[in-house]
């Protein structure tokens, strides 16, 4: 099949262009980094010229709420008018478990707009709905941190390692749409403050974290069901978060 991957050098568009070429197929890599740009339009109708499936991995460079809010309104808009006249028969998005829960929150709003986009656009879709990537622990630290202090919500995430993301969003692009949403998990929950305080004390950073019901992430509190899948049968990673500090810590060299 010819597809094209939107965001094709990110986290995890890097690794699905990667994961779908192994498979056989024909994958463009479309990003500004390739002449491919959602935003200004250019390169588009010439990237999804013939394609059957696109799949739109891209993220805003702005996560403030008007930035991140325009951009996946943009962006969104502009991919369903290259994708009509170009015939694609399957849009495939990944967005974030809660998102539709946490209004307080201006990145989960944009990502509420850009599903919406998808549902009303005719063209046949699936919307990938994930947990938070053990990939974005550190930044995580980095947004609560006030001096030596990480203020963080105790709240349960169910954090996934963006293999298994990237894993799950390969299968769901060579399957025909669900025209609806599937949820994809890390193997176990974990409080949002724990899951700092293993990352830290892992690479002997000596921060301290505090638990605190009311501090907000990305814009609003938290309770144990605000980012937890909802239905009853979510598609679960196979990498621990254990596994996956072993192997973040092997590859990088601790500070
Ligand atoms: N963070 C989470 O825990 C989480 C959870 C669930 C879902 N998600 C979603 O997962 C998706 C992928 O995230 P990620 O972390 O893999 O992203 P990322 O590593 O930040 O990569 C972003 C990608 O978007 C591309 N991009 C930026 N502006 C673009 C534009 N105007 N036109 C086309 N492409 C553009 C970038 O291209 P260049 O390299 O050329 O700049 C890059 O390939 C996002 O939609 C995000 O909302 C995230």
């Amino acid at each position: 099949m010819k597809i094209v991957v939107i965001g094709g050098t990110g986290l995890i568009g890097s690794q699905v262009v990667a994961n779908l070429r192994r498979q056989g197929h024909q994958v463009t890599a479309a990003s500004p980094n390739t002449g491919v740009n959602t935003i200004t339009g250019e390169g588009l109708a010439q990237a999804v010229a013939g394609a059957e499936v696109v799949v739109d991995l891209a993220n805003a460079p702005d996560f403030a709420d008007d930035p991140v809010m325009a951009f996946f309104k943009t962006s969104g808009r502009n991919l369903m008018a290259a994708e009509k006249p170009a015939g694609v028969k399957h849009h495939v998005i990944l967005s974030i478990i809660g998102a539709d829960r946490l209004p307080e929150s201006g990145y989960l709003r944009a990502k509420v707009a850009q599903e919406d986009l998808v549902k009303a656009s005719g063209i046949p879709y699936t919307i990938i709905r994930s947990t938070q990537f053990f990939e974005f622990v550190g930044g995580i630290a980095q947004s609560a941190t006030d001096g030596e202090t990480v203020r963080l919500s105790p709240a349960h995430l169910q954090p996934i390692a963006a293999e298994d993301v990237a894993a799950q969003v390969t299968r769901v692009a060579t399957m025909p749409p669900a025209n609806g949403v599937i949820e994809i998990a890390g193997p176990e929950p974990i409080g949002l403050d724990e899951l700092v305080r293993r990352y830290l004390a892992a690479k002997h950073d000596p921060r301290k974290v505090v638990p605190d019901i009311h501090a907000r992430y990305f814009g609003t509190e938290l309770n144990d069901k605000s980012l937890t899948p909802s239905g009853d049968n979510p598609h679960l990673g196979a990498i621990s978060y254990e596994t996956w500090l072993r192997r973040s810590l092997a590859q990088q060299p601790v500070r």
